[in-house]
C-alpha cells in the first residue's frame, strides 16, 4: 500500500486554511465516486479496476510473452498518455543495462527527422551474428489521427512492409473502437487491434492495452501490476483519506501561492514514472487560470543543478518525494585498495543507507529553506507497488482537480499549438 507523509508541508497551513481545503477536496471524492462532476463520462479508469477484464489481461499477457522472446525491437510508436504509461512502468521495473526481451524504443512522441532517420538506420543495422533484426511496431493513438503519431507511423510502417514479409503481423495497433484515420488503415490492412476504452482517457489508460501490451513484451507480470492497481482501488473505496487530506493539503497551498510542484526521486529508476505524473496531473489541473505546474526532478543529480533555486529561490514551490523503502542493498562501498580518496569513513556502507541519508538531508535542508514537503512511500520497487502507484495518482487527480472546480478529463488547451500548426502546415 502506498503511504503519504504530508506532515512537513501541512505545517505551512493555518487550520483554517486547511480545513476548507478538507471541505474542497471530500466534495471532489464525491464527485470522483458519484459521477456527479463534469467529465464524469472519462471515469472509467474506475471501472477498469472494478470489475478487470481478466481474459484481456491473459490475451495482452500472452501476446507480450510470445514478443518478448522472438522480437528484437519492438517500437511504441505514440505520443502523451499513449507512451509515458508504459515508459514510466519499463523504466521503473527493467534494469538499466541487463534487460531480458526486445529492446524497447519509442517513437511517434515528437516530429524529429534526425531521430527517426537514425531509427531507421539501426533497426536496419544487422545483429553481430549478421542476421536481420526482427521488428515489431505497437502503434497507440485513441483518436487515430495524432500527427506526431501518424507520421512515425507512416516512416516505420513503410519499413515494416519494405523489409518483412510478414509485415501485417508485424504491426500491432492500439485505438479506438471507431472512428479516426488509424481504424481506417487498419481496415485496409488487417492489423491486429486492440482497443482503447471510450470512457478512459488517454492520459489515463496505462491499465489499458495502451501501458499493458508494451508492459507485458518487456517482461513485466501485467498481472501482477493489475493486481496491485486493484488493491489500490479496494484500499481506498474503503478509506480515502490519505487521497482526501493529500488533495486538501495541494489545494490549500495552491490557494497560498504555491505554482509548482517537483516531483523528486532518489531511485533513478522513477524518473519516467515523475514524467507520467507531471502529464497525468498537468494536463488535468492546468486549465481555468488554475493549478500548480507539475515537474520532475532526479536526485541527487539535479541538486547539482536546481538544488541552489529549491533551497533559496522564489519561495513558490512545492517538493513531492517518491521514496521507496526496502531497496536492494547489495552494493556496499569498497575496501582492500589504497584508494587514497577520502572516503574511508563509508566503506562498508551500502550505496542504499548513503542514498537514504542523503534524501533525509536533503528533506531536512529543503525544510529549512522552508519549501513544504511530501513524501510518497513504496514499499518496494515492484509490479504491484507500481500498480498501486498508478491507481494511487490517478485518484488523486481526479479528487484535487474536482476540488479546484475543474474538469480534470478535457485538455482544450492542447488544441491550440494544433490549430496553429496545421494552419502554418497547409492542411
Ligand atoms: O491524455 C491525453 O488525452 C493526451 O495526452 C493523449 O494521450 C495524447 O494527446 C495522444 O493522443 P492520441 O492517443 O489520440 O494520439
Amino acid at each position: 500500500m502506498i503511504k503519504a507523509d504530508i506532515s512537513r508541508a501541512r505545517k505551512f497551513l493555518t487550520d483554517q486554511e486547511y480545513i476548507h481545503a478538507h471541505t474542497l477536496a471530500t466534495k471532489g471524492l464525491e464527485e470522483v465516486r458519484q459521477k456527479t462532476g463534469p467529465g464524469s463520462e472519462w471515469l472509467g479508469w474506475r471501472d477498469l479496476l472494478a470489475k478487470p477484464n481478466l481474459e484481456l489481461i491473459t490475451q495482452l499477457s500472452r501476446l507480450g510473452k510470445e514478443i518478448h522472446v522472438s522480437a528484437d525491437v519492438f517500437i511504441v510508436c505514440g505520443i502523451g498518455g499513449s507512451y509515458l504509461g508504459a515508459k514510466a512502468v519499463i523504466d521503473a521495473l527493467t534494469p538499466a543495462f541487463t534487460a531480458k526481451g526486445p529492446e524497447i524504443l519509442f517513437a511517434g512522441h515528437h516530429m524529429s527527422g534526425a531521430y527517426l532517420n537514425d531509427l531507421l538506420a539501426y533497426l536496419k543495422t544487422p545483429k553481430a551474428d549478421g542476421s536481420k533484426k526482427s521488428v515489431v511496431l505497437n502503434v497507440i493513438s485513441k483518436s487515430g489521427s495524432t500527427l506526431e503519431t501518424a507520421l512515425s507511423f507512416r516512416v516505420l510502417r513503410k519499413f515494416i512492409h519494405e523489409e518483412f514479409e510478414d509485415a501485417s503481423k508485424r504491426i500491432i495497433c492500439t485505438t479506438s473502437e471507431t472512428g479516426g484515420v488509424l481504424n481506417e488503415v487498419i481496415d485496409q490492412e488487417g492489423y491486429q487491434k486492440f482497443i482503447i476504452p471510450s470512457d478512459v482517457g488517454g492520459r489515463f489508460s496505462v491499465l489499458t492495452p495502451v501501458g499493458l501490451l508494451p508492459i507485458a513484451v518487456a517482461g513485466i507480470s501485467i498481472e501482477a501490476l493489475f493486481e496491485g492497481a486493484v488493491s489500490s482501488y479496494q484500499a481506498l473505496e474503503d478509506d480515502a483519506d490519505v487521497i482526501v487530506e493529500y488533495a486538501a493539503l495541494r489545494n490549500a497551498l495552491h490557494t497560498k501561492g504555491i505554482t509548482i510542484d517537483i516531483f523528486a526521486s532518489f531511485e533513478p529508476e522513477l524518473l519516467s514514472f515523475g514524467g507520467w505524473i507531471q502529464q497525468l496531473l498537468g494536463e488535468s489541473e492546468g486549465k481555468d487560470g488554475k493549478g500548480i505546474f507539475p515537474t520532475v526532478a532526479g536526485f541527487s543529480t539535479d541538486l547539482h543543478s536546481l538544488g541552489q533555486f529549491i533551497q533559496d529561490g522564489t519561495r513558490s514551490l512545492l517538493e513531492t518525494f517518491l521514496v521507496v523503502d526496502e531497496v536492494d542493498a547489495q552494493l556496499t562501498v569498497p575496501s582492500g585498495l589504497a584508494f587514497g580518496d577520502g572516503l574511508e569513513y563509508l566503506e562498508g556502507d551500502s550505496f542504499h543507507s548513503i542514498n537514504s541519508k542523503a534524501r533525509m538531508g536533503t528533506i531536512e535542508a529543503h525544510c529549512e529553506g522552508q519549501v513544504p514537503i511530501v513524501t510518497i512511500h513504496l514499499p518496494e520497487l515492484s509490479a504491484k507497488s507500481i500498480g498501486a502507484l498508478i491507481y494511487f495518482y490517478e485518484i488523486l487527480t481526479g479528487v484535487f482537480v474536482y476540488s479546484l472546480g475543474v474538469n480534470p478529463f478535457n485538455q482544450p488547451g492542447v488544441e491550440d499549438y494544433k490549430k496553429a500548426m496545421y494552419r502554418l502546415l497547409g492542411k
